[in-house]
């Protein structure tokens, strides 16, 4: 398939060009366009064919819903049956923004976009290329991360280009995102309602608006592969991964720096090429990246990135230093854990 790429200055989003992607998503194409937190992969929602091209372009497995994408001009009431108070309230606040709410489904929304679930998850993005794409379309828009299903979620277009380039029909290039994690999942349909998915909106921010609320196990992200039932679909797969083996140090800062430096030295001893994630400008490897423990912002946007950038260096082995699993550091964490093939945990 010939696969399009459309260049877009986001500070001059020119109408015309998002004109094309919009046209495509009506006659049922498929366009990966940005979104404020990664780029996503995108199909009119309410075309069943359209959408299961989607699970087709990414190998994605059938029972892994997605998140439908809204503006202020599509009545949420086409997407979801009911709009409860503790919803308005979250919307009134965060949206648009890097928010989903899981919310009980429309019959109008093909099975195939909610994995046959009667809930359905819908997201309002900020980004103002994703705004128009949506307003131009004039419909509801269902896209999961373009990314190969597994692997690092795309904060670039490079990374799309990478995965899908010659698998879907556009790839609008706004440059690199803002937040760089996915947006923060939250089941309305539960009481109290449950975070499976940490993001940039935080548990604090929930709970300052919604009071009680309950974080899923799967936001921790700390339960063995195996234990993993399907609390939220698709959780359960693996993710982020990139094809190097990931080793994740956790606890206290200097014991993982410690323990790194004798790993490093260890593996090194018997021949293995090592790339290292890392806050601590002292320890160097074959392939380096340095972040700043209290930047987690940047942590953030630049992580899944930096996990690509390690593949692409021919390594045996990655070495990540952890960081604290608070706010948006738990987002973080949730990524890595999910991407580890091993925690090693040092704490006392
Ligand atoms: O920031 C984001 O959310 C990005 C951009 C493109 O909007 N999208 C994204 O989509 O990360 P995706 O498909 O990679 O992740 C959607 C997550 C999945 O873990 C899926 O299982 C969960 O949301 N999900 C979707 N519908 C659900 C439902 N009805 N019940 C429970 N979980 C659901
Ligand atoms: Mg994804």
């Amino acid at each position: 398939m010939n696969t399009e790429i459309i260049k877009i200055n986001r500070e001059n989003v020119d109408k015309e060009k998002i004109l094309i992607a919009a046209e495509i998503i009506r006659s049922g194409g498929l366009v990966a366009f940005p979104t404020e937190t990664v780029y996503g992969l995108g199909a009119d929602a309410y075309n069943e064919s359209a959408v299961k091209k989607i699970f087709i372009a990414k190998g994605r497995p059938s029972d892994n819903p997605l998140i439908v994408h809204i503006s202020e001009n599509i009545p949420i009431m086409e997407i979801v049956e009911s709009f409860p108070e503790k919803a308005e309230m979250l919307k009134e606040k965060f949206w648009p923004g890097p928010l989903t709410l899981i919310l009980k489904k429309n019959k109008k929304i093909p099975g195939v976009v909610t994995g046959n679930l009667d809930t359905v998850a819908v997201r309002m993005p900020s980004h103002p290329v994703a705004k128009m794409l949506i307003d131009l379309s004039e419909r509801a828009i269902a896209a999961p991360s373009a990314n190969i299903s597994g692997k690092p979620s795309p904060t670039k277009p490079e990374h799309v280009i990478r995965d899908l380039f010659g698998k879907i029909d556009i790839i609008i290039d706004a440059g690199g995102v803002d937040i760089g994690l996915e947006s923060t999942v939250v089941d309305l349909t539960k009481n109290p309602p449950v975070i499976y998915r940490p993001g940039k909106i935080t548990v604090r921010d929930i709970e300052s608006v919604l009071g009680e609320i309950a974080l899923s196990p799967l936001a921790r992200a700390e339960l063995k592969f195996e234990n993993i039932v399907a609390l939220s679909p698709g959780m359960k797969y693996r993710h982020y991964s990139p094809d190097t083996p990931l080793i994740l140090y956790e606890g206290e800062k200097d014991k993982i720096i410690e323990k790194i430096k004798n790993d490093l030295e260890e593996l090194k001893r018997n021949d293995k090429r090592v790339g290292l994630i890392i806050m601590d400008e002292n320890v160097v490897s074959d392939k380096t990246i340095v972040f700043d423990s209290w930047n987690v912002e940047d942590i953030a946007k630049n992580i899944f990135s930096a996990l690509r950038e390690m593949d692409e260096n021919g390594l045996d082995f990655i070495l990540v230093q952890g960081i604290k699993d608070v706010d948006l550091g738990l987002a973080v964490m949730n990524r890595l854990r999910k991407a580890a093939s091993k925690v090693i945990k040092l704490n006392d």
